[in-house]
């Protein structure tokens, strides 16, 4: 482990967005059951977030295995008439351990603001799930050299009292919206810059022991061969990975980076 990260077990964490049916998700999860057997237990935590018709049988496959089950997105509402929507407390029931929080996408795509991401980091919380909160600027964004301001909105706003401690830990994940899905990755020293920004902005709302413990992975276009050079950096505690976690192959060698 990292010498200046002694609080944080690095999490590898799938997305898979809108792919596989129950089926499709209960063989790939089964594969990577087998391929990751041989580091059950040990430090490193894993992260699997199906689409919410699959939670139930990743659910059941993967007790036992040393992975966790995470959501995509909730409602920040207990309950309530929300055509479509799925609570906190649900996705507690449905076996999840985490969530998936302002994702660039329900960003861009579904309207949600900093202040929707708020509202659900909270519910998220409140409910004892650990929320994965996505920040990240755009192409234009960094072209124009915003990219810092970007993130401080993302992170002021997102985090917006709120109390986050030992019992309610927060993840963030850095997903620069240029290297999702494109296979552009951020250089080392673009993700340990910003990395270390964002820590350093999360002590000033939260404090020092919070920022310390806070794990900050790294999304976008992560794949085996590039895992590696991200997670030696010294404020990179994780990756959050879409397309190279659909095959459990490519995702069971980042897992061993
Ligand atoms: P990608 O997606 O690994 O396919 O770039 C990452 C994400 O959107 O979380």
């Amino acid at each position: 482990m990292k010498e200046s990260a002694p609080l944080r077990i690095p999490l590898i964490a799938g997305n898979w967005k809108m792919f596989k049916t129950a089926a499709e998700a209960r063989e790939t999860v089964g594969q990577l059951i087998q391929l990751t057997a041989d580091i059950k237990n040990k430090n490193i935590d894993i992260m699997i977030a199906p689409p919410f018709t699959s939670l139930a049988a990743v659910a059941e496959l993967i007790q036992d295995s040393g992975i966790d089950l995470g959501a995509q997105n909730l409602h920040w509402a207990k309950e309530g008439a929300f055509t479509g929507e799925i609570s906190a407390a649900m996705l507690v029931d449905a076996g999840c351990k985490f969530v998936i929080v302002g994702h660039s996408e329900r960003r861009q795509y579904f309207g949600e603001t900093d202040d929707t991401v708020n509202r659900k980091l909270q519910a998220a919380s409140l409910a004892g799930l650990i929320p994965v909160l996505c920040v990240g600027e755009t192409e234009t964004q960094r072209d124009e050299k915003k990219t810092f301001s970007v993130l401080d909105k993302q992170i002021e706003n997102g985090l917006k009292e709120l109390n986050f401690d030992a019992q309610h830990p927060l993840v963030v994940a850095y997903e620069p919206v240029w290297a999702i899905g494109t296979g552009k990755t951020a250089t080392p020293d673009q993700v340990q810059e910003v990395h270390f920004y964002l820590r350093q902005r999360i002590e000033k709302i939260m404090g020092n022991v919070l920022a310390k413990a806070t794990r900050i992975l790294y999304g976008g276009s992560v794949k085996p061969d590039n895992v590696k050079e991200l997670m030696v950096l010294p404020d990179v505690d994780g990756a959050l990975v879409g397309g190279a976690s659909l095959q459990a192959g490519s995702f069971s060698k980042i897992i061993h980076f």
